[in-house]
């Protein structure tokens, strides 16, 4: 019997989530499939349902259902609470545990194939939507010395700051602060994440250039694309990365909790950006 496996989205034609996951498979020769499958706006439940009941072992979870996917669960992961959405389900017989790999995905790729240690640094995350709530805690247990969270929408980032600050669980206290982006008018970032989803419009963001310091690494989650943000942050010479190492390490962190084994994903990336 081959275990399955799949990722749930609407729309999810686009998703190159069976790609890598067929590579990881391949690469620790592990018995499984995995597709793709349109779950009806309306018919998320029913579907995780109908998986349950076909003997599937587990999905990926992606826009617009993660919000959906963690209230489903039987059982959530602290990732999974702190981000209060889950990209990844486990199924056991009848019993749904939720999990969210983005920002061990992310931070992953930020400290292990960027090489840069986020520890001490001062990192400034763009955007307070589900994005960004999903990598929010991840980066915070790295005890990065400061914390600048900016939205367009200054509330949102208030009330992301505000639960970090309440849910925090670190011996280190935590600086968190939040703004507007017009607020960032003289500080510098060692590390400055973009998790809005401006660069689906090609959308420039009002931040000044001076928020790249020297030897700033400028990371964009999306992928697939140059986004202003990054042709911004290149012309002010920062390092670059888009956000596809993210999707293969948030990638692998599913398959190990699916299989106890974890994929070499430096390969998967080279595969990945050459398609
Ligand atoms: P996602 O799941 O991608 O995070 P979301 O929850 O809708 O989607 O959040 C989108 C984020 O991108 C928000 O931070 C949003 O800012 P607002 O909170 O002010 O809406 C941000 N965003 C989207 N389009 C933007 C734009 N054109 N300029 C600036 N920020 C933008």
């Amino acid at each position: 019997m081959v275990d399955k496996y799949a990722v749930l989205g609407n729309p999810i034609a686009h998703s190159k989530s069976p790609v890598i996951h067929e590579a990881f498979a391949k690469q620790t020769q592990q018995n499984m499939s995995y597709e793709r499958i349109l779950a009806p706006l309306d018919g998320f439940a029913a579907t995780v349902q109908d998986l349950v009941a076909k003997g599937y072992k587990g999905v990926n979870v992606t826009v617009p259902f993660k919000f959906e996917a963690y209230t489903l669960a039987d059982e959530r992961s602290d990732r999974a609470l702190s981000a209060g959405a889950a990209n990844t389900l486990i199924f056991d017989a009848q019993h749904i545990a939720a999990d969210n790999t983005d920002g061990a995905g992310l931070v992953r790729d930020i400290e292990q194939n960027l090489n840069v240690p986020l520890s001490g640094k001062r990192v400034l995350l763009l955007g307070a939507g589900g994005a960004a709530e999903g990598v929010l805690q991840p980066i915070l247990a790295i005890n990065p010395a400061l914390l600048v969270i900016a939205n367009r929408t200054l509330d949102k980032a208030l009330a992301m700051a505000a639960k970090a600050l309440t849910s925090a669980t670190s011996p280190v206290p935590i600086n968190v602060t939040a703004c507007t982006f017009n607020d960032l008018q003289d500080e510098q970032f060692d590390v400055v994440i973009n998790a809005t989803s401006a660069g689906l419009t090609d959308t420039a963001l009002p931040i000044p250039d001076a928020v790249f310091a020297d030897g700033c690494l400028a990371y964009d989650m999306m992928y697939g694309r140059e986004t202003p943000f990054m042709a911004q942050a290149r012309a002010h010479g920062a390092q670059v990365a888009d956000g596809l190492g993210m999707l293969v390490e948030q990638a692998a962190e599913a398959f190990y909790l699916w299989r106890g084994v974890r994929p070499y994903t430096r390969p998967v990336i080279e595969m990945m950006r050459a398609l």
